[in-house]
């Protein structure tokens, strides 16, 4: 489920402007920060780590939405998914909301070459089913031949047949092509793109080394053959710590793969010159709250990583714990090669197709790195639609279409408290109606940060609880 995706700018030489700097922008498909730099003890992954020692580390990183194009999107526009439009897979903002500039096509418009490899737009639909060609790419953005077997039955069951499985170690070898998806990106470009840990957990089994299953600590799959064998009911069927714990190795065995893919990369990239951006489109969660997928507002399917590393400024590892979200990213890397001036702010109630809904890092990485105060943004937003109030098959409360979708939950996280409130959506006009909310949630992260216990009708927390909706109404402009 992790994919990797590298997207690659790499500046024209002749542009005459001195502070310009090549781009390497690497983005895992459903990467949380299961990355041994954020302190996470099952990971392995020695290169992301090496990579972190000359970076800004941002502790507190969120993605806008916890699903693959919404998010990808948001990201590369700079823009929230309210003012995209976008909760599905189905449709594409130039036709539907405005002409709006990307990052990429924003370098490209300023004298870079850009290249994407991989997964940088979702596929399909919301990307005009050419990764916004003509408008991002210098060239023809470039996709593994093997991605064509991403959900083909080509992992190996117990008894010697292929399955369509989540957990899928393999033997390249024996693999379509003798390759993966990832591996043929890689050599074919020689240093740059990636596809893991998205689901399937298809990775060559030497990486299983890493994660012995004994070292292995406890925390939708369903349609996945080797998950559909065991029967577990829907929604709320329990599955076994042995699985659990087969899928977490699997995980972490994926994001080792695609570690050991990115040290390659790095060897081949000068850090003197170029600013890298590694982060993820989302997380996923591994059983927490009895979920296998991304699909929700939780810390484990919205918190990603982001590590920047800029020449120059990272000599050490930095780390910067106030709210960052990935929407920040256009206006920081404007701010970072001084392509031109800073991108400004969205107005409201105005469409411009270029600005932003983010706020450029810089400031806070210049605060950090001369130990002055860091004013940085207090809280970070997240949302997630469903068609009704609980978990349904049919419409798919995961992944609900925009036609489907009743009710938008709006998440605001803060230092100590993450609130939730799920509203009324009207999706002719894209506004939520605050007056009818069918649920909220509160969480301490001081005393609770795995989120377990809501605590939204607690009388002790009833002025806290005001507090965190008023702010979550009043929205990203204000904070
Ligand atoms: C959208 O923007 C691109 C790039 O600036 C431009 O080439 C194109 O003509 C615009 N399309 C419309 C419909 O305005
Ligand atoms: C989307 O792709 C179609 C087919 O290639 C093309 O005709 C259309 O102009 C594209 N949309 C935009 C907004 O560029
Ligand atoms: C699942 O159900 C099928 C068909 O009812 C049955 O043959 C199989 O043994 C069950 N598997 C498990 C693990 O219970
Ligand atoms: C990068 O810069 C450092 C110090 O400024 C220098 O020691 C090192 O040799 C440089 N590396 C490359 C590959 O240019
Ligand atoms: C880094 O700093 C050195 C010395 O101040 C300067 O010559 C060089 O151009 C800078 N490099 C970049 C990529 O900004
Ligand atoms: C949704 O918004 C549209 C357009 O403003 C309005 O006509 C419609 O009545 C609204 N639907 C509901 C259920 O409120
Ligand atoms: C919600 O309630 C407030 C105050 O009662 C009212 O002003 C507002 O129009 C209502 N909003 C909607 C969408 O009904």
């Amino acid at each position: 489920m992790i994919k990797l995706i590298v997207l690659i700018f790499s500046l024209l030489y002749y542009v005459p402007c001195k502070a310009n700097k090549n781009v390497v922008f690497i983005i895992g498909d459903d990467l949380k920060p299961a990355l041994g730099s954020y302190g996470d003890l099952n990971a392995y992954t020695p290169n992301i780590d090496r990579l972190s020692s000359q970076s800004f580390v941002f502790t507190k990183a969120y993605a806008q939405h916890a699903l693959c194009a919404p998010s990808r999107n948001s990201l590369l526009t700079s823009r929230r998914p309210d003012s995209l439009h976008l909760y599905d897979f189905y449709s594409y903002w130039r036709t539907i909301v405005g002409n709006f500039t990307t990052l990429p096509q924003y370098f490209k418009e300023h004298g870079y070459h850009t290249h994407s490899i991989g997964k940088i737009f979702h596929p399909g639909l919301s990307s005009n089913f050419s990764d916004d060609q003509p408008y991002s790419w210098s060239q023809n953005p470039f996709h593994p031949k093997t991605e064509a077997y991403k959900n083909a039955k080509v992992c190996q069951n117990s008894d010697g047949s292929l399955g369509k499985n989540l957990i899928c170690p393999v033997v390249t070898e024996f693999q379509p092509d003798k390759t993966l998806p990832d591996l043929e990106s890689f050599f074919f470009h020689k240093h740059h793109s990636f596809h893991k840990p998205h689901i399937p957990f298809k990775f060559p089994t030497e990486y299983l080394d890493y994660h012995p299953l004994d070292k292995i600590t406890l925390p939708n799959i369903r349609v996945r053959d080797d998950i559909k064998k065991l029967n577990i009911s829907f929604p709320y069927g329990p599955v076994t710590d042995d699985l659990l714990r087969q899928i977490k190795q699997s995980y972490y065995s994926s994001v080792t793969y695609i570690d050991d893919l990115i040290g390659q990369i790095l060897e081949h990239i000068n850090l003197n010159q170029t600013i890298v951006v590694l982060t993820g489109d989302h997380g996923w969660s591994i059983g927490e709250h009895g979920e296998f997928s991304k699909y929700s507002n939780f810390q484990e399917a919205t918190g990603v990583p982001l590590i920047i590393h800029v020449p120059n400024l990272s000599k050490r590892k930095v780390t910067i714990e106030s709210f960052v979200e990935l929407v920040d990213i256009f206006p920081t890397l404007v701010d970072l090669t001084q392509v031109s001036a800073p991108l400004v702010k969205c107005p409201k109630n105005i469409k411009i197709n270029t600005c932003t809904e983010g706020r450029s890092l810089l400031p806070i990485m210049l605060q950090t790195i001369s130990s002055q105060r860091v004013t940085g943004k207090l809280a970070a937003f997240t949302q997630y639609p469903r068609p009704g109030p609980y978990p349904t098959m049919k419409p798919n409360s995961d992944k609900p279409h925009l036609s489907q979708i009743k009710i938008m939950g709006y998440t605001i996280i803060m230092k100590h408290f993450r609130y939730t409130e799920w509203v009324k959506f009207n999706t002719s006009n894209f506004i939520p109606d605050w007056n009818q909310t069918y649920g909220e949630e509160l969480y301490a992260l001081n005393i609770d940060p795995d989120e377990n216990e809501n605590i939204a009708d607690r009388k002790e927390v009833a002025n806290i609880l005001k507090y965190m909706k008023k702010k979550l109404m009043s929205g990203w402009r204000y904070i």
